[in-house]
């Protein structure tokens, strides 16, 4: 079965080295915060046991307090540790860690981790992510990792060490460097309390995978039921330059964010998702894109249609927060 369709390949471009690690495991400890890669976008990391960590990661990206942060640990020993698993929870690890998917269990009360990283909530997000670099942080650090994407609160997340350095480079103590993230949109984020998995967020790990690996159909955030996620604001990944979706030809000074083979002629710029039409190419490419796209030299960035079948779900999701409140 093709469930790990976020395809665990190697990156091509530099990866940090064990000292450089040991480094960053080290300033971790001490309360600093590190730019660190994962498969899906990059983390600002912060040790969770540290009340001034994660308060200092908030700060960072003028996050609202009520919105929670996702726990990094390297395996799912380490998660039982801090959340109460069921057995649907245990199916889901098991199939999917280490990967792109964020599981929302009880906080266990012992546990350790700063309360604020849940935003006083009794439960916690946590996950296992698949990059080498992060299980290395995590592995030499010796302690779970509160990260939320590496962007100022509502832009546009991370995908390369360097969109770290743009966004944040003066609040992070280092950035350890892990290449283009493979997957390119945030994790899938599951609220699995109950029997019924619910989906707070799509991502690489989709509805359908779940239901065939776990024998569960998830819900959707929303759909008759009260779960929700405190960080799904209409309004996120929000470049500056206006976002205008299912576009089928382009206006007076519009730049294009294409995808597949038949374009319109007369953007300003144009940049290819995926000129074969692949939804994964597509996904990694995204959010570097919309940031190269985004200049105020453009009078609008116009997407063309994404089919919504497997990561292209997520695909839209993001596309629509882009695009939303205010804009056209
Ligand atoms: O792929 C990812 O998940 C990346 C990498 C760095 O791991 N992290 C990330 O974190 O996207 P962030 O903070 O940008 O998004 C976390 C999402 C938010 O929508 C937040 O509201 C939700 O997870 N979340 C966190 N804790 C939660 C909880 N206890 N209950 C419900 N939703 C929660
Ligand atoms: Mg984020």
């Amino acid at each position: 079965m093709a469930r790990h369709i976020w395809r665990p390949m190697a990156t091509t471009s530099m990866t940090a080295d064990s000292s450089s690690i040991e480094q960053a495991a080290q300033l971790l400890r001490q309360g600093g915060l590190i730019g660190m890669p994962t498969e899906t976008v990059y983390g600002l990391a912060g040790n969770a046991f540290s009340d001034e960590a994660v308060a200092a990661i908030f700060a960072a990206k003028q996050r609202p307090q009520f919105n929670p942060l996702i726990i990094h640990v390297s395996d799912i020993k380490s998660a039982q540790v801090l959340v109460q698993f069921n057995s649907l929870a245990e199916c889901l690890a098991r199939e999917f860690w280490p990967g792109p998917l964020t599981l929302v269990l009880p906080r266990l009360p012992e546990c350790g981790v700063s309360l604020l990283a849940g935003a006083g909530l009794d439960t916690f997000a946590v996950r296992v992510p698949a990059h080498p670099v992060a299980q290395a942080l995590l592995k030499a650090s010796g302690v779970p990792i509160a990260a939320p994407s590496a962007n100022r609160s509502g832009r546009i997340s991370p995908t390369e060490a360097a969109h770290v350095a743009q966004e944040l480079g003066d609040k992070v103590a280092m950035i350890l460097e892990g290449g283009a993230c493979v997957v390119g949109l945030e994790s899938t984020v599951v609220d699995a309390t109950g029997e019924v998995p619910v989906v707070l967020r799509s991502g690489a790990v989709t509805a359908e995978m779940i239901s065939q690996a776990c024998g569960a159909m998830p819900q959707w955030a929303g759909q008759g039921s009260a779960v929700h996620s405190p960080g799904m604001l209409a309004s996120h990944y929000a470049p500056l330059v206006p976002v205008r979706l299912n576009a089928h030809e382009v206006r007076e000074g519009e730049a294009l964010l294409a995808f597949g083979a038949h374009l319109p002629l007369g953007a300003s710029q144009m940049l290819n998702l995926s000129e074969k039409g692949d939804v994964q190419e597509a996904a990694a490419n995204l959010f570097r894109y919309l940031r190269t796209l985004d200049d105020p030299r453009f009078s609008a960035i116009a997407v063309m249609p994404i089919p919504r079948d497997g990561l292209g779900v997520a695909i839209n999701d993001r596309l629509a927060r882009a695009a939303a409140v205010g804009r056209i």
